[in-house]
């Protein structure tokens, strides 16, 4: 009866027009370990005030940025029971379920976005996606935020042989640590939310991320030098709980994917923008030394990472190489 009283009001009507009374009420949760002003981030809040909108206020997303409900360790286990709908975390944060979840790793695969989404939204990426489904787990789309760049407390990095004797943080998994110790230095994985406080205290000497995180974060503020490489790179897929997924009823759903596209589209949107500002607000503040590399000592740090790729040949998969490659162009 309300909802007819409602719609007779006008103030359930979705505002494209259509009707929202099959739509079932509910609260949805979105967590993610980033701060606001990131492509992942302005994604999430797309999501949400699109789905709001369309659902007349009857589905309600909540979103928690910053580790402020779950972080790197707990978050993956808490869409398995369902305690959050969504998260879209880095994906070399998931190898230890699947090692093809390595690729964004793999030593400059991908130059940029584009390259990377065609190969997540490609056969072999999709397959990868839908690999947690023993968990309950669904991947659904890749959001890219970028390429990742060196940032380090002790010298500014040119050349393969700076990195000897240096100890970097990474996201994690097999392939960032073979890259480290290729180069002759050591590495540790360590949360984001904990990242700020070990550079500063110099548990690591250095790390690599995107120039949105680099920024976002103030990681400049605690790092002398910042080396542009492009060399690896942080891309998400937004995951759910199946249970969840398949739970709702054809009318909440429909609202929730065209959410999620939305989402996507300003995540993707976004991570080209909000890169570019980032490293422009980097040189801006000033705080630490930036190196751009020559496409020549690119070249030297490509070449000496070479032995990275027939070491994890089995593992990934040479058909995983191969549609990577393809995407790359
Ligand atoms: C990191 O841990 O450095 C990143 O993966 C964080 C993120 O979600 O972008």
């Amino acid at each position: 009866t309300s909802s007819v009283f409602l719609a007779a009001c006008g103030s359930d009507e979705p505002a494209s027009g259509g009707s929202a009374d099959g739509v079932e009420e509910m609260t949805i949760k979105f967590s993610h370990v980033v701060a606001e002003n990131t492509p992942k981030h302005q994604g999430a809040l797309a999501m949400k005030e699109y789905i709001e909108s369309e659902s007349g206020g009857k589905i309600e997303v909540e979103i928690y940025p910053n580790s402020s409900l779950f972080g790197d360790q707990d978050e993956y286990q808490n869409l398995v029971s369902n305690n959050v709908q969504f998260i879209a975390p880095d994906l070399t944060k998931f190898v230890g379920n699947n090692p093809q979840f390595n690729v964004p790793a793999l030593p400059f695969m991908f130059e940029n976005d584009e390259e990377a989404i065609a190969f997540w939204d490609g056969e072999k990426g999709q397959e990868i996606l839908s690999s947690l489904e023993d968990d309950g787990v669904l991947g659904l789309k890749m959001w890219p935020n970028g390429g990742k760049h060196l940032t380090n407390n002790e010298r500014p990095i040119e050349s393969p042989d700076d990195l000897q004797g240096l100890k970097f943080r990474t996201q994690g998994g097999q392939v960032l640590e073979a890259l480290y110790s290729e180069l002759g230095a050591g590495s540790e994985s360590i949360p984001f939310s904990e990242l700020y406080t070990a550079l500063d205290q110099g548990v690591v000497d250095g790390q690599e991320n995107t120039f949105s995180n680099i920024e976002s974060k103030k990681f400049d503020e605690v790092q002398k030098y910042m080396t542009v490489m492009n060399h690896t790179r942080v891309d998400y897929a937004v995951f759910t709980n199946t249970e969840f997924w398949e739970g709702m009823n054809a009318e909440t759903k429909e609202i929730v994917e065209a959410g999620l596209e939305e989402g996507t589209k300003v995540a993707r949107e976004e991570a080209i923008n909000l890169n570019k500002e980032a490293y422009d607000l980097i040189k801006e503040r000033g705080e630490t030394e930036i190196t751009e590399l020559t496409p020549e000592q690119i070249e030297e740090f490509r070449t000496a990472l070479e032995p990275i790729y027939e070491e994890f040949e089995e593992e990934i998969g040479a058909d995983v190489y191969e549609a990577a490659r393809a995407a790359a162009g």
